[in-house]
This record gives structure tokens, C-alpha cells and sequence, in this order.
């Protein structure tokens, strides 16, 4: 799948739900509206339009939400993708809040996924059940030694905070390249509508990552994942870096994705409303050919970037799709 821009589309994230057992106050607000389930695609739908995108050339997959881990049998789902890792599919992965981490890390390894991101803001437990509104950080730090100890690569995605988490980055750092972890700094994106106010949590990550600099030797690092992603090596802990910052750059002429919604939409830029809607044709015929010409249009619609702003006046957000639908 090649788009209007040249861009050559390889890399499909697929979110499984938009429930999740967290409210992080950036995401959501407090009493989040879920889809009703009777729009949700089953498991074998989801399947079905994964193999179509494969056949497309998809050679990467990763399974976000929501949280992916609370769509019930989820783990079928994996197994079938999983089986396709070294064939069809390049690499399997997931992004998790590690809440039932624990409990899954095993047969996650066991259905092929090798990497997941977990994300986590802050390794203080106060802070943490505040930022998610609920959740118990005792529970995803277990997931995460489960996870290590089946042998599966984690990163930490970690989102910088105004004042609630920028003073334990360096922490954080010392703590995940410790351990062999790779550490993402995001910064917070105007997606959807909270309770909050977006414009006092935002925190440019040029500003943490010069004072990063301070303290440590940042090596540019040509290691790209053809996602919003930049990253340096760290030498003083041989670890690796990364820094996604939507707002102050652009990264859209590298972008090599599509997101997909469990109601079948189709979102070709993170940072735009326009959707492709992939359910109709799929339910319409058992055989692909509808399917496959609907995601031929859509990616014809790739728009060349986002244009992500931050309302200051009126505090609203760019798009009114919260991440828990596309999955980041
Ligand atoms: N801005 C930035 N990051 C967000 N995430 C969820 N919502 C937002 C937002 N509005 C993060 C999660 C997770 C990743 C998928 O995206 O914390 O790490
Ligand atoms: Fe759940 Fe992730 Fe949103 Fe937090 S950021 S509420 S963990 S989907």
C-alpha cells in the first residue's frame, strides 16, 4: 500500500476496545461514555480485516485499546496473529496499562507476542492511583517482573506531566534502562474530552530534554520505527530513549501507519477526523474483494500530517476521539 505522499503503509494498530480498567486523567474524564457492545467487531472480524491488511503488505501489527488485556478472550485473537509472526507478519506487539499484566505475561509469550509497552507515568503509588483515578501500581509493577521473566522485551511509555510526574523522569530513566527497558517520554495530545485542564498539563519535551542533557550524554540514534517516535542512546546507561513530541515537531513524512477502531474505522492520521469505515464492506460480503477495494480508497485519503493545536482560549480539544479509540 503505497499513499498519495509515497509513504509506503506497513504497520497497522488495531484497537481492541476503547474500555479500559483506568481513567488517566489526561485520556478520559472521570465517567467515561464506553461504546455500547453490540457495535463492537467480534474477535473473527477483527481477524479477518488484520489477514486483509497483511495480504496488503501490513508486516507489523500492534494491539492497543483501551486496555487490550479486558476484551474478553483476547488472547484468541493473539494466538492467531501470533501464529503468523516469521510468515505474513514481521512483529506482534502490544501497548498495555500492565494492570493484568500479571496474569497474562505467560501466554502472551506463549502466542508469539515478543514486546510490549507499558505504560507508566509514575513509580509512585499515590501519584499513580491518582493519575489513573484507580489504578494499583503494586499491580503493574508484578506484570512487569512477570512479563520480564517469560523473557518479553518492554518498553515504558511514560507521559510527562506539568508538575505532577517531570521531577522523577530521570528516575524513571535510571529505573527502565536499569532493568533493560527501553524508556518513551510522550507528550500529552489534545485528543478527546476530559475533566481536566489539557493546557496546564502540558509540558514541552524540548525543555525535559534539555535538562536531560545536563545530566547525561544524549547520542543521536538513527534507530526510527517509522512512527512519531525520535530516539538518542543514553551513555551512561546504554539505554535507549525515545521522545514523542506531537505538538513541536513534525514526524508526519515518515508516517508508515493506519490505526483501526473494534467498530472497524479506519483513522489514516492520528491527528485528523477523517475515517474510513471498514465494517459495511466487511460484513457485506464473505469475500474480501469489497473490503480490499474500501481499504485501497482509504489509503488513497492518507492526509500528508496532523495539524494538532492547542485551543488556549478555549481549552477544547483538536479532536474529540480520545486515544482509547485509535490507541495512540
Ligand atoms: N496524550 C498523550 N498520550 C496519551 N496517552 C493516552 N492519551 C494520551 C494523550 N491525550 C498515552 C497512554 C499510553 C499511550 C498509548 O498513549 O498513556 O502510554
Ligand atoms: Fe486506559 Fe491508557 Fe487511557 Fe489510561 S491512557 S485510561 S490506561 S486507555
Amino acid at each position: 500500500m503505497i499513499d498519495p505522499f509515497g509513504r509506503h503503509v506497513t504497520y497497522l494498530r488495531v484497537s481492541v476496545t476503547d474500555r479500559c480498567d483506568f481513567r488517566c486523567v489526561y485520556c478520559m474524564p472521570e465517567h467515561m461514555d464506553f461504546l455500547p457492545r453490540a457495535e463492537l467487531l467480534t474477535l473473527e472480524e477483527l481477524e479477518r480485516l488484520c489477514r486483509a491488511f497483511m495480504r496488503k503488505g501490513v508486516e507489523r501489527i500492534r494491539l492497543t485499546g483501551g486496555e487490550p488485556l479486558v476484551r474478553r478472550d483476547i488472547l484468541r485473537l493473539i494466538s492467531r496473529l501470533g501464529a503468523e509472526v516469521g510468515r505474513g507478519l514481521r512483529e506482534l506487539t502490544m501497548t498495555t496499562n500492565g494492570s493484568q499484566l500479571a496474569r497474562f505475561a505467560k501466554d502472551l509469550r506463549a502466542a508469539g507476542l515478543h514486546r510490549v509497552n507499558v505504560s507508566l507515568d509514575t513509580r509512585d503509588a499515590d501519584k499513580f492511583r491518582s493519575i489513573t483515578r484507580r489504578g494499583d501500581l503494586s499491580k503493574v509493577l508484578s506484570g512487569i517482573d512477570a512479563a520480564q521473566s517469560v523473557g518479553l522485551e518492554i518498553k515504558i511509555n511514560m507521559v510527562a506531566l506539568k508538575d505532577v510526574n517531570e521531577e522523577e523522569i530521570e528516575s524513571m530513566l535510571e529505573w527502565a534502562h536499569g532493568r533493560g527497558m527501553g524508556l518513551t517520554l510522550i507528550e500529552t495530545m489534545p485528543l478527546g474530552e476530559i475533566d481536566g485542564d489539557r493546557v496546564g498539563q502540558y509540558l514541552p519535551l524540548s525543555i525535559v530534554r534539555a535538562r536531560l542533557a545536563r545530566r547525561y550524554t544524549l547520542e543521536e540514534s538513527e534507530f526510527r520505527t517509522g512512527g512519531p517516535a525520535r530516539y538518542a542512546r543514553v551513555a551512561e546507561t546504554g539505554g535507549r530513549l525515545g521522545f514523542i513530541t506531537p505538538l513541536t515537531h513534525n514526524f508526519c513524512e515518515s508516517c508508515n501507519r493506519v490505526r483501526l477502531t473494534c467498530t472497524g474505522m479506519l483513522y489514516m492520521c492520528l491527528g485528523q477526523s477523517d475515517s474510513a469505515d471498514l465494517r459495511s464492506p466487511l460484513r457485506l460480503s464473505q469475500d474480501d474483494a469489497l473490503l480490499d477495494r474500501a481499504i485501497d480508497a482509504a489509503i488513497a485519503r492518507k492526509p500528508r500530517g496532523h495539524d494538532f493545536i492547542i485551543d488556549r482560549r478555549h481549552k477544547t480539544p483538536a479532536l474529540a476521539r480520545p486515544m482509547s479509540v485509535t490507541g495512540g
